[in-house]
């Protein structure tokens, strides 16, 4: 295990009735103005909404809201969301959906504080961010496990390019399963498909040798499956959800990371693929790791090996388990109703693979250094 120094700031709050019991108080610790900021306003439909007013009314809030921000969120509304803030001298920023409504608070909160253009600061001049609004992320999307950590996955649509900024960590978040019920079943499964996604590029990134991480990664994996798998059946099953609203924790707070310098290949790809077709996360995850598994399996023969044996059951030698493993992962993504084609997902033309193929960044954790070409013929595959 290489070294590493492990810090999580976030206190988290999980269970059901978790705001209802300690949200009022928790809000009380913080300045009077909080910007209430939301997505397209599923919020609204599921009552969502009024609970959130009713606590920041309880406590005495003066209330701003930032409505609109959409699955993957654009630099424009980080923008716009900043602009609030400085406006109205905001003092908590209390965010309430998915990973798009997270990550973009994350940075609404670094860039309201910053007078330089905070993509220009952290990509050209690698410059990080100190100060920020603090924030309190409410999951109401579990999957990406944004509410623990302090990356953000922002697309600058001029620039083309979707990728992560660091921002604000949520000082707590609040992980209540009632939230996610009425969250459709396409993306309960696309949110656990990123989770086991994270999963499988911490795992597979190096070193290869056996670490304690490794093990803990492989029972989380084997969670999401076994839960996916309950939900398939019975899409309400609240324990179930309740598993994958940690699990996506897990994946993503950093634990799993510990010691290994992760892969993230797929979502190096799938991410620039967003910035040009503005996909769904997940459901581009589930089509690109089948195909580029089968791509680089050789150059991690064992690590891919164990993987299939102690995530999926496979036996043989390492090379007949390792794909064994790869075509149980297809299959499982298949039995879940996840596409296996971009096309599937509505992608109707390829013209833009050559120029995500060009933007998308080549990671050092891959167990092979792919080149722009091979990504190429890695998108033409998956389409
Ligand atoms: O906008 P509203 O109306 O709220 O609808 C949302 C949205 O359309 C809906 N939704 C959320 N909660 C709901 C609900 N609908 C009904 N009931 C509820 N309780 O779900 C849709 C998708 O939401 P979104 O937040 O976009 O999904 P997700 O949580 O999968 O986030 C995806 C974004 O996170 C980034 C992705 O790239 C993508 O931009 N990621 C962030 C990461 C991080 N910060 O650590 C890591 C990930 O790898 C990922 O890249
Ligand atoms: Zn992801």
């Amino acid at each position: 295990m290489n070294n590493f120094i492990y810090e999580n700031k976030t206190k988290v709050y999980f269970g059901k009735g978790c705001a209802k019991e300690y949200l009022t108080s928790l809000l009380k610790k913080y300045g009077g103005k909080v910007l209430l900021a939301y997505g397209g306003g599923s919020i609204k439909k599921n009552g969502i909404y009024d609970e959130m007013i009713g606590y920041l009314t309880a406590a005495g809030k003066e209330v701003t809201e930032f409505s609109g921000i959409m699955p993957n969120p654009t630099y424009a509304k980080v923008q716009e969301g900043a602009k609030l803030c400085r406006e109205k001298n905001i003092n908590l920023i209390l965010a309430v959906g998915g990973g798009s409504v997270i990550d973009c608070c994350k940075i609404v909160s670094a860039q309201a504080k910053q007078k330089r253009d905070i993509w220009m600061m952290e990509f050209e001049c690698r410059s990080y961010p100190a100060e920020f609004i603090p924030m309190i992320a409410i999951v109401t999307d579990a999957g990406t496990g944004a509410e623990m950590n302090n990356g953000a996955v922002i697309t600058h649509e001029e620039k083309k390019i979707k990728a992560g900024l660091l921002g604000a960590q949520a000082d707590a978040a609040m992980l209540d399963v009632g939230y996610t019920m009425s969250l459709p079943m396409k993306q309960v499964v696309s949110g656990a498909f990123d989770t086991l996604s994270h999963c499988m590029e911490t795992y597979l990134g190096k070193p290869e040798e056996n670490n304690l991480s490794d093990d803990m990664n492989e029972a989380v994996m084997r969670s999401v499956i076994c839960n996916m798998r309950v939900l398939l059946t019975d899409p309400q099953n609240e324990a179930a959800r309740s598993e994958l609203m940690w699990a996506s924790s897990m994946g993503e707070n950093g634990i799993l990371k510990s010691g290994k310098i992760t892969d993230f290949q797929a979502h190096q790809i799938e991410h620039q693929l967003g910035a040009y077709t503005n996909c769904n996360h997940g459901q581009g995850l589930a089509v690109i790791h089948p195909i580029l598994y089968r791509h680089i399996y050789k150059d991690g023969l064992s690590r891919f090996a164990r993987f299939a044996r102690n995530v999926w059951g496979a036996d043989g030698t390492d090379d007949e388990a390792a794909i064994s493993g790869i075509n149980a992962l297809a299959a499982f993504i298949k039995e879940m109703g996840l596409p296996a084609s971009f096309r599937e997902m509505g992608i109707t033309d390829d013209d833009c693979f050559k120029d995500v193929a060009e933007s998308t960044n080549i990671t050092a954790g891959c167990c092979k250094k792919l080149s722009h070409e091979e990504i190429h013929e890695i998108l033409k595959e998956c389409f």
